[in-house]
């Protein structure tokens, strides 16, 4: 197991800076309007987009000039404008920008064996021996199982993490499975309709069959349920146990090629991408 460690070159902590080439979420639309501006304290916009590496403040000031910056909902018309980091919604080009510094949040590609807890009595591995000192105050969004691997979201903002974790968000989470048996036709609808399990219904949000091979098959389960063992339970239920179980994404946030073991800072269009997701 790698230790966590923003300098390996197996931790991509980069994510820092501004690419165009990135998925970014929109603003919603019924974001709070700006204040006029000498109606707030706060710091000069230009100043916080050159922190948050979207360009220097010179650049900043012709990406404002062009239209491309708004807070809160509203294109920004005057160069000057006072922000507060804090409070308010950046975006550039219509796409939320997290321009806070005090909050930090990590991908982990959580391997097998490993618990989802910070540490542990009885001295198993923990997630939290993996990162280790990152970030004073790192809590785990919500938890994989003990054999179950991939994408754990860790992080210092605690609402962040009760809004990710909980059901009545509704945030969408992605398993990839194998399973033993052939899958049915019309599985995915059973799914969809809900499936009663000891301790009530599940619905899927999304299923499909990704590969079958020698009586084994992988499967893409999408929901947004956090009961315990929910995806082996759920596909117990309907004949396929699961021998392997990957979570895939979190909302936005995808594992991809991040290798088991490994961590990763998220950028800052990712965390705005969470934050709008969940209203924050
Ligand atoms: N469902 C499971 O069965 N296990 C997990 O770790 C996550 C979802």
């Amino acid at each position: 197991m790698n230790a966590a460690n923003p300098n390996d070159e197996n931790t991509t902590a980069s994510g820092e800076g501004w690419s165009e080439d990135m998925e970014l979420a929109p603003v919603h639309p019924g974001d709070r309007a700006p204040e006029a501006e000498g109606d707030r304290e706060g710091e000069r916009l230009q100043k916080v987009l050159a922190r948050a590496g979207v360009g220097s403040r010179r650049v900043s000031e012709d990406m404002i000039e062009a239209g491309r910056i708004s807070v809160n909902g509203a294109v920004v018309q005057v160069q000057g404008m006072r922000v507060d980091p804090t409070r308010d919604k950046i975006a550039v080009d219509g796409v939320r920008l997290e321009i806070r510094d005090d909050r930090v949040t990590y991908a982990l590609n959580k391997p097998p064996g490993v618990i989802t807890a910070m540490s542990d009595d009885r001295n198993r591995p923990t997630v939290g021996d993996m990162v280790g000192d990152l970030a004073p105050g790192l809590v785990h969004v919500g938890r994989l199982d003990q054999d179950t691997e991939g994408l754990l979201l860790l992080t210092t903002d605690g609402e962040l993490a009760h809004r990710l974790a909980h059901p009545s968000y509704g945030v969408r989470k992605t398993y990839l499975a194998q399973v033993s048996g052939s899958v049915p036709r019309d599985l995915a609808k059973r799914l969809r309709g809900g499936i009663e399990l000891d301790d009530g219904p599940v619905k899927v949000d999304s299923f499909r069959v990704v590969d079958t091979h020698a009586g084994q098959s992988v499967v893409e389960v999408v929901l947004h349920e956090g009961r315990k063992h929910i995806v082996r339970r759920l596909l117990a239920e309907v004949g396929l146990p699961v021998s392997r179980l990957t979570r895939t994404a979190v909302g936005p946030i995808e594992l991809r090629a991040m290798r088991s073991g490994t961590i990763r800072k998220l950028s800052r269009q990712e965390l705005g991408a969470l934050s709008e997701l969940v209203g924050l």
